[in-house]
């Protein structure tokens, strides 16, 4: 879909060579080790189906759903876990994959929730960050690309559910008529 309503801010080429860069570091830091891939859905969908075609360390994947209490574009900082994960994580090496942080409060919700489980490692890859926002400080071991704080779209993210198909990260011009 092209819209004329939508700017593209990060395109699907300079995603592609992006994700390639992210592999090649974790493929380093895991090196030998087994890693569990945590994908934070909805919005993670498309960044880590394309990241992890690029990893070459011995994964397995499992998901979560949380949800923020408040509205669609402000974080509450409280989360609701709409579903857990399968796989225990005790004693295994975990990688968190979001498609974008924001304030941090929902990032360190689950990472407070997925400590107390005792897992050997966690790490966090987010494809975005919206630095300049951050309320609550969490260490973010790879960043795709830091953005400023605007609105976007587009590569698994939403407004209210729509344009996630997108192949790239989009802001929308203006909200009139969605
Ligand atoms: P945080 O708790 O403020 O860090 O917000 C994290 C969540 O808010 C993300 O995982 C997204 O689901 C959503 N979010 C924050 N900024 C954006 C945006 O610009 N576009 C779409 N979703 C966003
Ligand atoms: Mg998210």
């Amino acid at each position: 879909m092209i819209d004329k309503n939508i700017h593209i801010l990060i395109s699907e080429g300079k995603i592609r060579n992006r994700i390639k860069e992210l592999a090649l570091e974790i493929n380093k830091d895991y090196n030998n080790k087994k890693v569990l891939i945590i994908g934070i859905l909805k919005g993670c969908f498309m960044f880590l189906a394309d990241l992890v075609r690029e990893l070459k360390c011995e994964l397995t994947i499992d998901f979560m759903i949380v949800s923020s209490y408040g509205d669609e574009m402000v974080t509450s900082g409280e989360i609701r876990i709409i579903k857990d994960l399968q796989e225990s994580i005790y004693k295994r090496h975990i990688l968190i994959v979001e498609d974008i942080v924001d304030t941090g409060l929902t990032l360190s919700h689950i990472v407070d929730y997925l400590k107390s489980r005792k897992p050997a490692s966690i790490r966090i890859c987010t494809l975005l960050d919206k630095k300049e926002m951050r309320i609550k400080d969490v260490k973010i071991d790879y960043v795709g690309f830091e953005i400023g704080n605007e609105f976007v779209i587009g590569y698994g993210l939403d407004y209210a559910q729509r344009f996630r198909e997108l192949p790239y990260i989009g802001v929308l011009r203006s909200k009139d008529g969605i």
